[in-house]
């Protein structure tokens, strides 16, 4: 992305900045396998490597790049620290689901680091304590009373209040024993051994239809089919949503900035706040021996207000903060929230024998993503771990606890389907949206996404979105167009960029 509206950094991920990736051909012949992986992520990824590794034939089906998607837009902490969860886990569903939750996780973070021994992957896995934090006083006990629910649970957990930050904190959780990684490393090493297992991965191949059956079977954009007995859908948020999981996930964007800093300046930890106005902060190892500060922050419900602006209010704070010498990249993914904050994972729907989802995670994939691919590739061998039910997608007490938070959230995408589209400016004339811009405008009866580049030709589609139908709205910083009910995204001429949608907007001529 070019840098003309004087953001900081490039427009691109640290990670997947220089990194040499591998290309797999699309898929162009019919194919059968055991097991048919949609969305090459880290739980795609994980679910297939978990999958061949139990000696089923598999094959990943990626739409663009493996790993390119959120996971390759991380800041890949592993953690199984996720920000304040074990006393809201403990009070909600019981100290058994809190337990269960701390173990799955951890069995992810150890799965990982064994992994990356057994196959040497030289991915800058660093053992690290991970330490929420707040500078508001006021939230000591909340701090105190999850410290107290996480060593409940199981991890090495304790309230402090001396961090290794360059200013004072209130309160913090502080878990020992965590890790972090280079996301792209761990994920294109899994992929190598996938391929040395007798795994197939296609890449540039959207699938577009799944028909559900034994054997299933999946269509693609090429019209090349796959069919196999066992179906994962692990598209980050599910393009095939049989049980309307939407309506319990929140998409959410997250903004990130980074910079290198002198080793001595590195806080040696993984650090988080809780709430609005949150901050993430880690570092990585950088070649010259420096470090490289990441953090993120500003998050935003995709399709409103000024990405921009927000990015400009996290880099300031990161210098503020810290002595970084200069902002080097920057970048933005988001996830998706579920309503009861705990990850969908399991069958894809209530009658579902064969086909599996693993979304809404919430901020928290890494371990997510790789506690994904264990649980559905136990689950496709019959041996369902003791957290299944804690993850399973058809859960339905949580569900009505959660039916608060469910109603609130649909409210909010009531308010932007009948909203947005009252407050659509009229505009007979295109050329009032300016070059470098882009508008949502009635004209003609109609009400279109307008996007003018620097040369001044303007990009027009529908401004409906193709999953649900809300109106998209422009993201400055990114240019593209984002929905704001469920966080479809669209490139200026309309192609999908990210679900739920699955049909690009509709083109209409330029002006
Ligand atoms: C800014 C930010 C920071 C984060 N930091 C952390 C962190 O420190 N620790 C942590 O644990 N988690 C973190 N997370 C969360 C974590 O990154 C995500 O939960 C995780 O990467 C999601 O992985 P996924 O495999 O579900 O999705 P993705 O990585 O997005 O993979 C899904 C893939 O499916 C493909 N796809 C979609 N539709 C189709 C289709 N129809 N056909 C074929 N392929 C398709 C996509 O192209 C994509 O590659 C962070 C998230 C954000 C946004
Ligand atoms: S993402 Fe659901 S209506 Fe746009």
């Amino acid at each position: 992305m070019a840098n003309d509206l004087d953001l900081p950094g490039t427009g691109e991920s640290y990670w997947t900045h220089g990194t040499d990736w591998t290309r797999f051909a699309p898929l162009t012949d019919d194919l059968s396998v055991d097991v048919a992986v949609i969305g090459g992520g880290i739980a795609g990824l994980s679910t297939a490597w978990e999958a061949a590794r139990a000696g089923r034939s598999v094959v990943v089906l990626e739409a663009d790049r493996i790993a390119s998607g959120v996971s390759g837009h991380t800041t890949a902490k592993v953690t199984a620290q996720h920000t304040l969860i074990y006393d809201r886990l403990r009070s909600r569903h019981g100290a058994e689901a809190a337990a269960l939750y701390a173990a799955s996780q951890t069995d992810a973070l150890e799965r990982i680091a064994a992994t990356v021994g057994e196959l040497g992957l030289n991915c800058d896995l660093e053992r690290l304590p991970a330490v929420t934090y707040s500078r508001d006083p006021a939230q000591r006990p909340k701090l105190e009373a999850e410290a107290r629910a996480a060593r409940e649970a199981g991890l090495d957990a304790r309230y402090t209040d001396r961090t290794g930050l360059p200013f004072q904190v209130a309160g913090a959780v502080r878990v020992e024993g965590q890790a972090q990684f280079h996301p792209l490393a761990y994920m294109l090493g899994l992929a190598q051994d996938l391929l040395a297992r007798g795994g197939t991965v296609h890449e540039r191949t959207r699938v577009t239809s799944l028909r559900e059956g034994e054997p299933g079977r999946l269509g693609t954009e090429s019209g090349a089919t796959v069919t196999a007995r066992d179906i994962v859908v692990a598209t980050h948020y599910p393009v095939f949503d049989r049980a309307l999981l939407f309506a319990r996930l929140k998409p959410r964007r997250e903004l990130v900035v980074a910079g290198p800093v002198d080793a001595a300046a590195d806080p040696r930890g993984m650090y988080i706040t809780e709430g609005d106005g949150k901050r993430s902060v880690r570092t990585a190892p950088l070649p010259d021996g420096r470090r490289l500060l990441i953090v993120t922050g500003e998050d935003f419900t995709p399709g409103t207000g000024s990405a921009a602006e927000r990015f400009r209010t996290l880099d300031a704070w990161m210098h503020e903060h810290f002595p970084v010498e200069e902002t080097a990249y920057r970048w933005a993914a988001q996830d998706n929230d579920p309503t009861d904050k705990v990850a969908l994972v399991g069958p894809l729907h209530p009658g579902a024998r064969h086909t599996y989802v693993a979304t809404g995670f919430g901020g928290w994939g890494m371990t997510g993503g790789v506690m994904a691919g264990r649980l559905i590739s136990e689950l496709i061998a019959g041996r369902p771990p003791r957290w299944a039910g804690l993850y399973d997608p058809r859960r339905l007490l949580p569900l009505l606890k959660e039916a608060p938070t469910l109603l609130a959230q649909q409210a909010e995408v009531a308010a932007h389907f009948v909203g947005d589209r009252l407050r659509a400016a009229r505009h007979d004339d295109l050329s009032a949206v300016a070059p470098g811009t882009g508008a949502v405008v009635r004209t003609g009866g109609g009400t279109y996404a307008v996007y003018r580049d620097e040369d001044g030709a303007a990009h027009v589609v529908s401004a409906r979105c193709t999953h649900l139908g809300c109106l998209v709205a422009f993201n400055d910083a990114e240019r593209v167009w984002e929905c704001p009910c469920h966080g479809s995204r669209f490139g200026v001429d309309g192609e999908v960029l990210h679900g739920p949608a699955v049909r690009p907007l509709k083109r209409r001529g330029p002006d």
